[in-house]
């Protein structure tokens, strides 16, 4: 295993493992030109190998965040024995999902940005999920100051595949002071409520009028702690919101602003849902980077995603992937400053 980085013209650099894909290092300037670490994460594969339990950075799949109980009907068939890795719910793609293999790799590059394209093969049965899923995710660092990521997949038997970037953000700098005095803005109308196991209640409800809307920029500290049960019963902000732009289409999901620094970055993806995580489990039990220790809240992602628990929820857009189809997706985070 090891790590490479890719580095455009403007001497931004993304570095990354071939396990789990894993992205350990992202260095953007500030408003002044002066660069810092704004992801996250380990120094070494071994510490990603021995205790990476938040996904610091990770290729997430088959399916990034829940399916509830761990079971679903696919075609009139049930796939049970998924593995219940989180309360009673299956979370991440189980115990040795995505984010713990080990990648191919093979160097891409075309006009104005170089690249990483990264394959595996999930053998039909891994973790519980049916078919053998050739999948290939592509990390591109462009010149406009973008990190993209295509993701591409096939199978040979009707599966669910709902892939997603797990990486943890601090434009202040991973060790920086904490990101909760950010701005947030999400693209979005309504949500996805839960129930205490983050699981979706199946309803899509409108954030007008409660802590859960970020159609304008605001700072996402100050309305964490809500009072709000459906904030509160996941520890603050943890939930998916449903994208205000075409299903399919590259579209504006979210936008992350450290007013200290004057580094901005923008989320944009073909994917019809952002999970938000403010990094509400983070405890201090995991040190990383020069030492630095990860409190609570100490990093944000934004998971482009199809929603939460959707091959129990017909209404949902569907993750189903058949033979002869080819899932694709494309997000991209866009570093910029203010
Ligand atoms: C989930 C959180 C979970 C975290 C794991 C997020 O995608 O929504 O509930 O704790 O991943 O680090």
């Amino acid at each position: 295993m090891e790590f490479f980085t890719l580095e455009n013209k403007n001497g931004l650099k993304l570095t990354f493992t071939n396990y789990g894909g894993i992205v350990s290092k992202i260095h953007v300037p500030d408003r002044d030109g002066a660069f810092a670490d704004v992801a996250l994460g380990f120094e070494t594969v071994e510490e990603y190998q021995d205790h990476n339990d938040a996904y610091f950075g990770a290729i997430i799949g088959r399916y990034g965040n829940r399916i509830g109980k761990g079971r679903f009907e696919l075609d009139g068939s049930e796939v049970s024995g998924l593995a219940i890795n989180n309360g009673e719910n299956h979370l991440h793609g189980g115990l040795k999902g995505f984010d713990k293999v080990v990648w191919q790799t093979e160097a891409v590059s075309g006009d104005g940005y170089t690249g990483m394209k990264l394959t595996y093969r999930s053998a039909d049965g891994e973790e519980g999920y049916p078919g053998n899923l050739d999948a290939s995710v592509i990390y591109k660092l462009t010149d406009a100051n973008e990190w993209v990521i295509e993701y591409e997949a096939t199978t040979d038997k009707a599966t669910v595949f709902n892939p997603t970037q797990h990486a943890y953000f601090n434009l202040a700098g991973h060790d920086g002071p904490s990101p909760l005095d950010h701005e947030m803005q999400i693209n979005a109308a309504f949500f996805t409520p839960t129930d205490h196991g983050g699981i979706p209640t199946g309803e899509i409800k409108s954030v007008e009028g409660t802590d859960m809307d970020f159609r304008q920029a605001r700072v996402y500290g100050e309305t964490i702690d809500s009072e709000d049960s459906l904030i509160s019963r996941l520890g603050g902000y943890d939930h998916n919101w449903v994208l205000d732009k075409q299903y399919g289409e590259l579209g504006l999901a979210a936008v992350a602003y450290d007013p200290k620094s004057g580094r901005e970055m923008k989320v944009f993806t073909t994917e019809p849902g952002v999970q938000f995580y403010a990094g509400n489990f983070l405890d201090g039990s995991l040190t990383g980077k020069g030492g630095k220790v990860y409190q609570k809240r100490d990093g944000f992602c934004l998971e482009t995603q199809h929603f939460p628990d959707s091959p129990n929820k017909g209404h949902f857009p569907a993750t189903t992937l058949r033979p002869g189809q080819v899932f694709r997706s494309k997000t991209v985070y866009a570093f910029g400053v203010r």
